[in-house]
């Protein structure tokens, strides 16, 4: 065996979601949310097209998230279907992390490689970042709740047209238990063929 499967194996299955609101206020140094990004671009990728774009809120930027997702909602959602709860989330949220960054794919300009594809090379990179957080005892959560798919999301970021949000992923330090979870068994996901 060339590596620690046990190892790799606990994170796998050890890596839990833990919403914001369970964070404490301990922050994270930029150095370790840097080093999430390093591992994420290591994600397998067709055609080496390296979709993913991320962009990191923390400090003073978590207002500038803040702002800019309780606006718009309030914007968009019209005076009559306009809930306060809605709105105070969406404002009170990036500030219970000490990052948020948001997911974001650049569509290849050849479009050669399906979109498909290059959904599914953000979503290894997220995982990547998400295993290397569990491995570091930092808490997250991928969220793709909120203004995700609005293409007010897009041009906040800097995307294009063809371009996509894929969410938000939520940073924090937890002191609470690691939630349990649970998965089905390999009879109920996998269809083996032997001849
Ligand atoms: C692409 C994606 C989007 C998600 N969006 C949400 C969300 O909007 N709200 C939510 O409560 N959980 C969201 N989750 C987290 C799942 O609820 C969570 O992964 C699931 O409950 C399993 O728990 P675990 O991650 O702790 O194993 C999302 C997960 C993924 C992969």
């Amino acid at each position: 065996m060339k590596y620690y499967l046990t190892e790799l194996s606990d994170i796998i299955r050890n890596r839990r979601s833990i919403k914001p609101e369970q964070f404490n206020s301990e922050p994270i140094e930029k150095e370790t949310i840097s080093a999430l990004l390093e591992n994420a671009k290591w994600a397998p990728t067709h055609g080496m097209t390296q979709p993913w774009r991320f962009t990191v809120f923390t400090g003073e930027g978590l207002a500038v998230l803040s702002e800019f997702q309780c606006e718009t909602y309030k914007k968009l959602i019209g005076r009559d279907k306009f809930n306060q709860k809605v709105y105070d989330k969406l404002k009170a949220r990036p500030f219970l992390a000490s990052a948020v960054i948001v997911i974001g794919m650049k569509r290849q300009k050849s479009e050669k490689i399906p979109e498909i594809e290059e959904v599914q090379a953000v979503a290894c990179a997220v995982q990547n970042m998400f295993l290397t957080a569990t491995a570091m005892g930092i808490a997250a959560y991928w969220t793709t709740g909120g203004l995700t798919y609005k293409d007010e999301m897009k041009t906040f970021l800097g995307l294009e047209e063809g371009d996509k949000c894929l969410g938000l992923f939520y940073l924090g330090n937890y002191d609470g238990e690691m939630p349990t979870s649970e998965r089905t068994e390999e009879k109920d996901f996998v269809k083996w063929i032997t001849g």
